[in-house]
């Protein structure tokens, strides 16, 4: 069974990748019931526009304290990235925030499911234009989240955010997660890319730490209320 679930859940990740098969949006981004946005597949016609690679490129920059590296970011490296560690990568997806009229405001994603215990990963959470529909990244984790739990079938989602990223956790709070773990983080600079190592003595002051946050299904189901859980 755990394998049936697996194979249809890489399946539809697979077909979200390969480009819109329909006229229509893909999953509609409606707070207050009012659809303002969707979650638009980052697919392999991404991967030949020059638009998309920009996009992706200039966020990573601007995003770089939110990840465990920080590097000259390039748009010939930023393409690699897409196709080797999403695109060609079975368990992670992505997903453009895209406003009606087709402005694409940041992107929210999963990655590295596990079948057998249900889990996985929120990832790349990033706002691309600030100042823009203020609420829309908390609408678009929520409704990545109702996909995640009722049609992926997932039980728990996870995360992980630094913890001097104040607004980030105040963000993910809001959506329902609890932080589980707190590891202390250090810098290593190795020529012009900063790593985050965990490590360190937890018993001793870190100036940054890697949190872990959860949300179990109950969770979810008991934040958002029937009527979100039923559709
Ligand atoms: C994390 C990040 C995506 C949050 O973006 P954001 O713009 O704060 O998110 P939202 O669009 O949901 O807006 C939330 C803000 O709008 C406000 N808001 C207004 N109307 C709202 C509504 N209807 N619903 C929810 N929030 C609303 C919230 O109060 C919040 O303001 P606050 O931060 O002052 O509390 C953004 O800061 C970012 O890209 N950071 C860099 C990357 C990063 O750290 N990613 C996380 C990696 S783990």
């Amino acid at each position: 069974m755990e394998n049936s679930l697996e194979q249809r859940v890489l399946d539809m990740i697979q077909q979200l990748k390969q480009g819109p098969t329909l006229r229509q949006p893909w999953l509609p981004i409606a707070p207050e019931g009012k659809v303002t946005a969707w979650l638009e597949p980052v697919s392999w016609l991404d991967a030949d526009r020059p638009q998309s690679i920009a996009l992706l490129a200039r966020w990573r920059e601007d995003a770089a304290l939110a990840f465990p590296t920080q590097f000259p970011v390039t748009l010939a490296g930023t393409q690699r990235w897409l196709i080797r560690q999403l695109l060609e990568v079975p368990d992670r997806v992505l997903f453009w925030v895209t406003t009606l009229d087709g402005t694409r405001l940041g992107h929210v994603g999963l990655f590295r499911f596990d079948f057998p215990n249900r889990h996985v990963e929120l990832d790349n959470v990033v706002r691309g234009q600030a100042g823009v529909m203020p609420g829309i990244v908390f609408a678009a984790i929520h409704t990545l989240l109702g996909w995640t739990f009722q049609t992926l079938q997932m039980q728990t989602l996870l995360l992980r955010v630094y913890s001097d990223s104040e607004r980030t956790l105040r963000l993910y709070s809001r959506c329902g997660f609890r932080e589980t773990q707190r590891v202390p983080v250090l810098r290593r600079q190795e020529g012009s890319v900063v790593h985050w190592d965990e490590g360190g003595d937890p018993n001793q002051p870190a100036s940054r730490h890697l949190v872990t946050m959860g949300l179990p299904f109950a969770g979810w189901r008991a934040a958002t209320g029937p009527a979100d859980a039923a559709a």
